[in-house]
């Protein structure tokens, strides 16, 4: 790593790229390879959140200057049947490199167009190289026709029992219950599990999991990816169930998985929670939100996005987060703050500007 990084990470001010235009790559995730760091998120344009153009891709080796790479995975623009085609929604993207098959493997979370946010699917795309361009493979809801590896058999016999017909009112007590038994798990499982808002994370044996708000957004479900990174396993299990969390960002430290998350309430902030587990499959516990000080009940104003651990450093994580802008989504902003640790426990407080100097030490 050069160690020229002596340029501020300023939140919530404009980031301009190598051709001084604001970087624009919301819901973004990042991949260091060979070197270099890559930031793909979403393009959005002035005036919708629809994809108009595609997933856009930023390269840096220091993490403050960023060399725009172009759109690497574009919408389509004439084939009205493919699933991208331009106006779907193309959210969260984030890419894995696979050291065994050496492709770079893109998932995002994709609606169909015109169909609001109800299609509730998984796009995986495949490239050769980090800069794309990546050819969009397929999309779909996750492992159709599979319960969670980890329901126990009373769990099973409850969920036998839910009927739908008996939780028409959304957000009573007893549909809380029944959510949380699995009444969307169940209602969804012959057609697969809806997922929205998407991390990807790959442990430290090179095994890969896909993290996501499914169930509607109540429950976020962890499945395991094929060894090449381009399928579902069948694996799977519910985390937080009925606990409505979107924008999963997650990192593991000393052992420890971390997950931050944020509630629901679209493009507006809210309070980010946090999660630990000795393992990936949990038990997942929860934490007061790690932000702290002024306009931590709002996570600064945004929601996350990403979490970096900075390879090769011990102490070095980036919480990655995005403050949305409906009515002008090209605005949308990025903060950027350092995680830092008190007796183990992550916490994240606002700087109006830092250095990355310390991360690189
Ligand atoms: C919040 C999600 O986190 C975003 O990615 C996006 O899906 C918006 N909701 C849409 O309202």
């Amino acid at each position: 790593m050069q160690k020229e990084t002596v340029k501020p990470i300023r939140s919530g001010e404009i980031w301009p790229d190598n051709q001084g235009v604001h970087i624009n790559a919301h819901g973004g995730g990042m991949l260091y390879y060979k070197g270099t760091y890559y930031w793909y998120g979403e393009n959005k344009s002035d005036s919708t959140s629809k994809a108009m153009v595609g997933i856009m891709c930023y390269s840096s080796q220091n993490l403050t200057d960023w060399k725009n790479e172009g759109t690497v995975l574009p919408v389509e623009l004439n084939d009205t049947t493919s699933d991208i085609i331009q106006g779907c929604v193309m959210e969260r993207p984030k890419v894995l490199y696979n050291a065994k098959t050496r492709k770079f493997v893109m998932w995002f979370h994709l609606e169909l167009k015109g169909k609001g946010y109800a299609a509730a699917r998984s796009a995986v795309a495949v490239s050769d190289s980090p800069t794309g361009p990546f050819q969009y493979l397929r999309s779909g809801r996750i492992n159709p026709g599979i319960l969670p590896f980890d329901m126990t058999a009373g769990q099973r016999s409850i969920l036998d029992t839910l009927q739908p017909e008996h939780f028409r009112e959304w957000w009573t007590p007893d549909w809380y219950k029944a959510v949380t038994e699995g009444l969307f798990l169940k209602r969804d499982l012959q057609g697969g599990q809806m997922a929205r808002d998407m991390q990807l994370f790959v442990d430290d044996d090179g095994k890969a999991y896909h993290i996501y708000s499914s169930e509607d957004n109540l429950t976020l479900q962890i499945a395991e990816l094929s060894e090449d990174y381009l399928s579902h396993t069948g694996k799977y299990a519910r985390m937080a169930p009925a606990g409505h969390n979107e924008a999963p960002a997650i990192f593991k430290k000393d052992g420890i998985y971390w997950m931050i998350t944020s509630g629901c309430t679209g493009w507006a902030p809210n309070e980010a929670r946090m999660f630990s587990a000795p393992g990936i499959w949990g038990p997942w516990t929860q934490h007061p939100n790690p932000c702290i000080g002024p306009n931590a009940e709002l996570t600064f104003g945004g929601q996350s996005t990403f979490v970096l651990k900075v390879p090769g450093k011990d102490n070095a994580y980036l919480f990655m987060a995005d403050i949305w802008r409906p009515k002008k989504p090209s605005d949308a902003r990025y903060i950027w703050l350092p995680i830092q640790f008190k007796n183990g426990i992550p916490y994240i407080e606002w700087m109006d500007s830092w250095t990355l100097d310390s991360f690189f030490e």
